[in-house]
């Protein structure tokens, strides 16, 4: 196929962001700081290093560089914890329906993840073996809003990135997209994902001729 696939992991395929949530909201609760729900909206496709800087700003908190370190592998360690308890219920509405049919025509696909635990991930949900390449945040020097992971999403796929295709639910993820010169579909609230060329409240709402359509016209 001359059109490729590039899949963000959290909040396309999986929904962890409550894992994130608990995880920090016991860091957050440990340094006393006040951490809601909304706040955890501003982690979304954010780096770990970066998510960890917007808490302790959030809450008006310094920490050393070696504290730092400390809370990230505290609250990785917590997030672990109900990783290892996700399995193939977890998997979004749509996902496996979405890759039998790019399979089936033939389109191929990889991750293109911010997460250092993607592959942990994908192998509790039994998706690892389905992806040509994992592209996620061990594989990047520079976190989203910047396109270097799709850019690499795109090589690994041979394809040019006007033929890329990226999911994502994160307006981080959207920016990297856009930049990278990809056709960038939301997946989520529409009005939070504006920047997006398509949106979709969720994978089951894509219509069945999407991509055929998309390989029909020039799209940018
Ligand atoms: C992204 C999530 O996919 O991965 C972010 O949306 C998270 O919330 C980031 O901070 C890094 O994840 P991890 O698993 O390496 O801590
Ligand atoms: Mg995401």
């Amino acid at each position: 196929s001359t059109i490729g696939v590039i899949f963000d992991l959290d909040g396309v395929i999986v929904d962890t962001a409550k894992y994130h949530f608990l995880a920090w909201k016991n860091l957050a609760n440990d340094l006393h700081i006040e951490f809601t729900e909304a706040h955890n909206e501003l982690l979304k496709g954010v780096s770990r290093v970066r998510s960890l800087e917007i808490l302790l700003n959030i809450g008006n908190v310094t920490l050393t560089d070696e504290s730092k370190q400390n809370a990230l592998i505290s609250k990785n360690e917590d997030y672990l914890e109900y990783i290892r308890k996700m399995n193939a219920d977890e998997i979004l509405p749509g996902v496996n329906g979405l890759l039998n049919e790019l399979d089936s025509q033939g389109i191929r696909y990889v991750l293109g993840s911010a997460s250092k635990n993607a592959p942990l991930i994908l192998k509790q949900v039994g998706l690892l073996e389905r992806f040509e390449g994992i592209v996620d945040g061990n594989s990047v020097s520079k976190a989203k809003p910047d396109p270097e992971v799709f850019l690499i999403g795109a090589k690994r796929l041979n394809l040019k990135p006007e033929n890329c295709i990226v999911f994502e639910d994160a307006i981080a993820g959207i920016e990297a997209a856009n930049k990278a010169n990809m056709i960038s579909v939301g997946i989520g609230d529409k009005d939070t994902l504006s920047e997006a060329d398509f949106n979709f409240n969720n994978l089951t709402e894509m219509p069945y001729d999407f991509f055929a359509r998309l390989t029909q016209q020039k799209i940018k």
